[in-house]
């Protein structure tokens, strides 16, 4: 072990990058585990010339011209695990200045959803809600998953080119059978969920794919699935990347401490709920468990009332400040959460207003949708011709 750090010692400073401090231990060498020598990261920090430093390249998506996402909607107005996971993140691709299509995945809704009312209200639910928090149909493409006919037609396609086993393997369909649901009864929708998926992703021919980390799974199989459909027809496909964000904001920890934040469990913070309730999912939620009293120094990282004071409150001098006084002892829990609560009043009012405005003027939202869709089918006619036109389906729609 000693012998290793002289050569890097001294005179030859030793740059060190921050991430490794994240890890215990590393191995030497060629980097291999079986040739390599396990090394403490904490002796590296014993080499005197050690520098420490954040020396890694930042990743730039040069090569993401086009991106798509789908949404799924669920009947409950979003909160603050999809906008940190997905919606922020796809707003700053739009912001970028990225091709970018969004939609409401509204022939996924049926796997769960099957009444015609509730249905409605869900979509068009999910259209408030992107709307007001500021996707602008101007900049970006935002439609309904069934008003392109072409995402059906697709997927009855690509269904041929995926074997039974990868589609068994899914994440959705095994969880409900783990819930003791028979697989006897389970709807094919659901079973055939990822297929359908992979046609609305490939059938745009994106290069990325902004998803909340749960996603990554699908996005995995759509990769799958255009590798086969390439080797049967050649290149047809790009294959896509998924775009998950990296850290709390991929997996936000819900008002319980512990899981995810979700819907179905009851642990979630709201963006468009009244503001009593968002106060009340703001005080019950979960600090640092072992701090009895505001004078204990407390723990700020993975504590859920700063993970999600770093998504709303633009403030980051108040965060920083909190954070301090936290880790010091010297601020109490009501104190931080009454901050988290006049910042979520700062940074959603204006688009819980848009919200309400919009409620009362459906038609706007079904002309956003109407407009999006005769975008994107643009894109899905030209990609569906080609398909047809490749596996050898020549007909009024290949020409
Ligand atoms: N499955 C996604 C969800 O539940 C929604 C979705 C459907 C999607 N089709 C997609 C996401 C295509 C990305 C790309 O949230």
């Amino acid at each position: 072990m000693v012998l290793l750090v002289p050569p890097l010692g001294h005179s030859i400073p030793l740059y060190l990058d921050k991430k490794l401090l994240d890890v215990d231990y590393f191995y030497d060498g060629t980097g291999h585990k079986l040739f390599g020598l396990k090394m403490k990261t904490e002796d590296l920090l014993k080499v005197n010339s050690a520098k420490i430093g954040d020396f890694t390249a930042k990743e730039e998506h040069h090569t993401i011209e086009r991106v798509l996402s789908g949404i799924t909607p669920s009947g409950s107005t979003l909160h603050l695990g999809n906008y940190a996971g997905a919606v922020k993140p796809q707003f700053d691709l739009l912001e970028k200045g990225v091709e970018s299509y969004y939609f409401v995945a509204d022939l996924h809704a049926l796997t769960t959803i099957q009444n015609r009312e509730k249905l409605e209200r869900c979509i068009i639910s999910n259209v408030f809600d992107y709307i007001a928090l500021g996707l602008d149909p101007q900049k970006g493409i935002y439609f309904r998953q069934s008003d392109v006919a072409e995402h059906s037609m697709l997927a009855i396609v690509l269904a041929n080119y995926i074997p039974f086993g990868l589609t068994n393997r899914m994440h959705a369909f095994k969880d409900k059978l783990a819930k003791g649901v028979s697989k006897e009864s389970i709807n094919m929708g659901l079973f055939n969920y990822p297929i359908l998926m992979a046609a609305d992703i490939l059938l745009y021919k994106p290069s990325g794919v902004p998803v909340g980390e749960d996603q990554r799974q699908h996005v995995e199989f759509a990769r799958e699935t255009a590798r086969f459909f390439n080797i049967a027809h050649g290149e047809t496909f790009p294959i896509p990347e998924p775009l998950i964000q990296e850290g709390n904001a991929s997996k936000v920890v819900g008002t319980d401490g512990e899981r995810k934040m979700s819907k179905s469990l009851g642990n979630i913070i709201n963006i468009f709920d009244d503001e009593e309730v968002i106060r009340r999912q703001i005080v019950g939620s979960y600090t640092d468990p072992n701090r009895k009293h505001a004078t204990d120094p407390g723990n700020v990282e993975g504590n859920p009332i700063f993970i999600y004071h770093d998504i709303v409150n633009d403030d980051k001098d108040e965060v920083e400040n909190l954070k301090r006084r936290y880790r010091e002892g010297k601020v109490g829990d009501v104190e931080v959460k009454e901050k988290l609560f006049e910042a979520h009043k700062r940074k959603f009012s204006e688009a819980r207003r848009k919200r309400r405005d919009l409620e009362n003027d459906i038609e706007l939202a079904k002309e956003i949708l109407e407009k999006g869709a005769e975008k994107a089918r643009k894109v899905a006619k030209e990609t569906m011709r080609e398909v047809y036109r490749v596996v050898g389906i020549t007909n009024k729609l290949s020409r």
